[in-house]
């Protein structure tokens, strides 16, 4: 098992390539049959979706549009009291049939946030895909349709996800780990 160290924590492998790529081709393969009729338009969330949307869109056949977009979030005067704002999504989405590429759902306040907002745009279908699911610490109430793998409720990194901003270029998932007096003291 590999080990690594991002600032005060250390990490071992969880998920290595091989799984998470074997992972990937079955949600491909789900989004290839279910949408055979459709020319979808994959919407990615930047930063953590890259490496994910990278590999899924590698493995779909479908005619398909793919577009990126960043999620920034303010507090604001409405009376949710917070606004998600997308930038850099350029696409029109309006009639079409939109698949969410995000990388992990954790309470899920992100992604309930980020359907609001793309459902303003008035798409005929909106379908999510994530890398990664906490069962274990979602929140509220959403249909996730494809689930690459669904993990216990801790924090990881690697394969586009980040502690602090770093560690999106591992190739691997690594799981922080516990901190003991023994390694705390390497
Ligand atoms: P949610 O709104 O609680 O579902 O948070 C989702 C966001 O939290 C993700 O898009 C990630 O940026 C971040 N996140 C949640 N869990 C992890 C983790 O285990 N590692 C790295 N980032 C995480
Ligand atoms: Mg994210």
């Amino acid at each position: 098992m590999n080990s690594i160290r991002i600032k005060d924590k250390q990490f071992v492998t969880f998920l290595p390539e091989e799984k998470i790529l074997q992972a990937v081709r079955r949600v491909a393969d789900d989004i290839n049959r279910d949408l055979a009729d459709t020319q979808p338009v994959f919407v990615s969330i930047l930063n953590g979706a890259f490496m994910f949307t990278a590999d899924l869109m590698k493995l779909i056949t479908l005619p398909c549009e793919v577009s990126f977009t960043k999620v920034a979030s303010y507090e604001g005067t409405s009376s949710t009291g917070r606004v998600k704002e997308l930038i850099g999504l350029n696409t029109d989405i309006e009639g079409r049939t939109v698949v969410i590429v995000e990388d992990i759902i954790d309470t899920g306040h992100t992604m309930k946030a980020l359907l609001e907002t793309l459902r303003a745009r008035r798409p005929k279908d909106i379908r999510i895909a994530t890398l990664l699911l906490k069962p274990g610490k979602l929140q509220v109430d959403l249909q996730v349709d494809y689930v690459a793998m669904s993990i216990p409720n801790e924090f990881i990194v690697g394969y586009g996800l980040d502690y602090d901003g770093l560690g999106r270029n591992y190739r691997d998932i690594y799981v922080v780990q516990e901190e003991t007096e023994e390694n705390a003291s390497n």
